[in-house]
């Protein structure tokens, strides 16, 4: 590791400098060790992985892009859940996406945008979705058991439940399950979430552009179906990204396509509704892995991002936070109808039946003078039930085109709510707002936005000279909530930001929060509280290139206004993870300082830590995404060879940090 110049005051380490190398840095007194990469095998007798693209049977290796990620403990001996479990444990994890230039031999095999090659697209498949893996300390470090019973990959091909408002509805009929019970999979796996009855939650994010949709297809829906389509980005003329549903007319690929040319009688090719089986939070029990994992359609279908749920009070509903993250989508929340009742702890998906089934979904509104309020999404919200731009059937409607209503109900525009998390301490909510290319200064229309008060910063791009294209607000920033009474079920907050994200280097009207060298950052994107009351930050696709004509800026205690226009170029080193603690209020030098940086083109996402604070597991994804399939046959000119050096194809994995005397991570 690499340490600044600096001592370390309420940290235990120094800040790790800004870097383009192909590593890992750490501070000095840190390691950091590769245990699940993507391929490697989840059961007894599976050949390690060969890496060359040739590998097959990922329903039981590790998937691609390792996203969001839970720690799950267990005894030492037997198979018992342990709350406090620091030796063994699972580990559950989101394979989001992948990097298909590494996953086959050559790249994608395909001739005029159709896929050709199946089993390519089979691989595609399987390695999304999520992986059980369980984790043991030997000779005190941790590896992955190869053959524990607890080990299982769910893909888009494995059996799941569709629960709550939305099962058995008209919308979700399909091929597979034609009374709309169930579903297959899970797709675009991005944040996580767990459960105070001991399971785990799976966001599905980005699910909607793997779908094809052929042209024509508008003509043959009614008008209603048009407008949801739209407005989950589900329009015709569209191939999908990986053009799955190009490899052949067989089930397992015509139905990543929603377009019709003619249903037969018996429906048997009716695939128009499977895109509303995905969009949804699945609940799976990893101590169980004969539970069906099931959609929890209550709380709505978007491109979620995560779920997050403070501390439960018993007689209390229970809260989840959640962000859509789309330009210009919202911040929601779902509070239980069941209260709680501490002997659920131990009930794992019954518990999920009995919370997370019946409940309202709210949707945030936030207010110029600092205060917000959490819209009801229901027939019983009369803006909902009177929307002019969409009419409900009911509220399995209302759920599954929940954006609709969530327009309706007055809700505010963010800038892609990323991850949010809850401080531990004081039930504060913290969400990251990554970045918005859409939010205009001047000159809104369509998807372009004004600036308002949670939302302050659009910059106009002035390094494209002429063009002056548009970039928003590319660096971001984190907005912090407090419910009214500090009950999560209330129905409104205040609110204010904590942080604006920026370069060190740049004006005091672009750097608002007096970022420095040892703690700038630029899209704040993966954020979570450990155990002790420590926040972290991971960042992806930070831009460092803003040019800032001007700002809108609420009336906030502390914060500063915009200082007129202004220009920064600079390049970003590496995403990196930074490490905030709740002793000051907002960011500072002494407070808010870089702790790791990774290797090029990755995302650093992923954070959960042993419940005694000693074990980080973080996920390294997608590095060297930017290389090029033209460049497979020069390993020279891939951007990154992570983790194994030399001319091995880089690979995403979970990493193990420690402190090398053993002590707690951070502070
Ligand atoms: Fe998958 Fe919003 O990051
Ligand atoms: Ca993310
Ligand atoms: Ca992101
Ligand atoms: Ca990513």
């Amino acid at each position: 590791g690499s340490g600044g110049a600096t001592t370390p005051a309420r940290f235990n380490f120094n800040p790790v400098a800004k870097s383009l190398a192909d590593a890992l840095v750490l501070p000095a007194g840190y390691s950091a060790s590769v245990i699940y990469a993507v391929g490697d095998p989840l059961k007894a007798g599976l050949a390690a992985y060969r890496n060359d693209g040739s590998d097959v049977d990922f329903d039981w290796r590790a998937g691609d892009h390792h996203d969001g990620m839970e720690y799950f403990g267990l005894t030492v001996g037997g198979n018992a859940r342990d709350d406090n479990g620091s030796e063994r444990g699972l580990l559950v994890m989101n394979h989001e996406n992948l990097t298909t230039v590494f996953l086959h031999p050559k790249g994608v095999t395909s001739s005029n945008g159709v896929r050709v090659n199946k089993a390519e697209v089979d691989r595609e498949v399987a390695a999304h979705g999520v992986s059980v893996v369980e984790i043991r300390k030997q000779a005190g470090r941790f590896q992955t058991e190869q053959a524990s019973p607890f080990n299982r990959r769910i893909t888009p091909l494995t059996p799941v439940g569709i629960a709550g408002p939305v099962r058995g509805s008209a919308l979700v009929k399909t091929v597979y399950s034609k009374d709309g019970t169930g579903a297959r999979g899970t797709l675009n796996n991005c944040a996580t979430g767990r459960t105070p009855w001991g399971t785990f939650l799976t966001c599905e994010e980005n699910w909607a552009g793997y779908f094809a949709r052929i042209k024509g297809d508008d003509a043959r829906r009614s008008a209603r179906e048009v407008v949801a389509l739209k407005r989950y980005g589900l329009n015709e003329g569209s191939s999908g990204s990986y053009a799955w549903a190009s490899a052949g007319t067989e089930d397992a690929y015509r139905r990543w396509d929603l377009g019709r040319s003619g249903i037969s009688a018996d429906g048997s090719d009716d695939y128009r509704n499977e895109a509303n089986t995905f969009g949804y939070v699945l609940e799976l029990d990893p101590y169980n892995p004969s539970a069906l994992p099931q959609k929890r359609t209550a709380l709505g279908r978007f491109a979620h991002e995560c779920a997050v749920c403070p501390k439960p009070v018993v007689g209390k509903p229970v809260v989840f936070y959640m962000g859509d993250d789309s330009r210009n989508e919202y911040i929601y929340k779902f509070v239980s109808k069941a209260v709680w009742d501490a002997a659920d702890a131990h009930r794992g998906m019954a518990a999920g039946d009995k919370y997370l089934n019946e409940g309202t979904l709210y949707v945030a509104r936030f207010n110029a003078d600092g205060s917000g309020e959490w819209l009801p999404l229901s027939l019983s919200n009369p803006k909902v039930a009177g929307y002019a731009g969409y009419l409900f059937a009911d509220q399995a409607d209302v759920l599954v085109n929940v954006r609709l209503a969530a327009d309706a109900a007055g809700a505010t525009k963010m800038d892609r709510p990323e991850w949010c998390a809850v401080n531990p301490k004081n039930n504060e909510v913290y969400f990251t707002l990554t970045n918005n290319s859409n939010r205009v200064l001047a000159g809104a229309s369509g998807s372009k936005i004004l600036p308002d008060a949670a939302n302050p910063r659009a910059y106009e791009d002035n390094f494209t000279g002429s063009s002056a294209t548009s970039k928003g607000n590319v660096n971001g920033h984190i907005l912090r909530t407090r419910e009214n009474g500090d009950d999560p079920a209330a129905g409104g907050f205040k609110w204010d930001i904590y942080l604006f994200a920026a370069e060190a280097g740049a004006p005091a009207s672009v750097n608002l929060s007096a970022l420095t060298a040892d703690n700038d950052m630029s899209s704040p994107d993966g954020i979570a509280f450990t155990r002790n009351g420590l926040l972290w930050i991971q960042t992806d696709d930070g831009a460092y290139t803003d040019v800032t004509n001007c700002m809108l800026l609420a009336a906030l205690p502390g914060q500063v206004g915009d200082g007129g226009p202004a220009t920064v170029a600079n390049k970003l080193g590496n995403d990196s993870l930074e490490v905030a603690t709740q002793k000051g209020k907002n960011p500072t030098a002494d407070n808010l300082r870089r702790f790791l940086v990774g290797p090029k083109g990755c995302e650093i996402t992923g954070i959960t830590e042993t419940p005694d604070g000693r074990t980080l597991f973080i996920n390294i994804q997608h590095p060297g995404e930017d290389t090029r399939a033209a460049d497979l046959a020069d390993p020279a000119k891939w951007q990154s060879h992570w983790p194994h050096g030399g001319n091995q194809r880089p690979r995403s994995a979970t990493v193990v940090i420690t402190k090398d005397d053993g002590g707690t991570i951070g502070i």
